[in-house]
């Protein structure tokens, strides 16, 4: 059996300017037609949403990009073709809405699922191709670790 070899990688965003250059990465990795599960991990304000919002507009989306708090999914078409969706599980809670919500179907589906707070929707969701864990440092810079395909990590390791 051939299993896809995992990394594992530290960052440091001092700015804003360093999680886009991450973003920038990334989306040049999943590009042309971006099919992964990325889980956005960190405590409230580590900037899992800005990171997102970052990512997606590098991979072309225009227009508002909202926090999907209350509705759990946000979707975007992505100019290149596919679907971008975006899942904050905070508020999740009741498994059956996994399967009401159509979620089952979206992760069924290729396209690219941004996760953000997976572990209270831990049970329901696949393995991740990639993780990123945001740790927010007392001088407001982030700390990032990152673990997940080696292709990906690679791509967000080099300089
Ligand atoms: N990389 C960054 N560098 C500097 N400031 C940042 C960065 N990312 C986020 N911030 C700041 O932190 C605030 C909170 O970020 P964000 O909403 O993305 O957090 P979150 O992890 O999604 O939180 P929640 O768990 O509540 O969804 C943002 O409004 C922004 O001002
Ligand atoms: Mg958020």
């Amino acid at each position: 059996m051939h299993l896809p070899a995992i990394l594992e990688t530290d960052l440091l965003w001092p700015d804003e300017a360093a999680a886009q250059a991450t973003a920038d990465k990334l989306a040049a990795a999943l590009l042309p037609s971006p099919n992964a599960v990325i889980e956005l991990h960190g405590p409230l304000g580590a900037g899992k949403t800005t990171f997102t919002r970052l990512l997606l507009r590098a991979l072309g989306v225009q227009g508002r990009i909202k926090s999907p708090s209350y509705a759990v999914m946000e979707s975007y078409e992505l100019p290149g073709g596919g679907t971008a969706s975006h899942f904050d599980f905070y508020r999740f809670g009741d498994p059956r809405e996994w399967e009401d919500a159509g979620f089952r179907d979206v992760f069924a589906a290729p396209g690219l699922k941004l996760c953000e707070w997976p572990e209270k929707a831990a049970g329901q969701l696949p393995p991740a191709d990639l993780q990123l864990h945001i740790d927010l440092l007392p001088d407001d810079r982030r700390q990032v670790h990152v673990a997940g395909l080696a292709r990906l990590v690679k791509a967000l390791s080099c300089a």
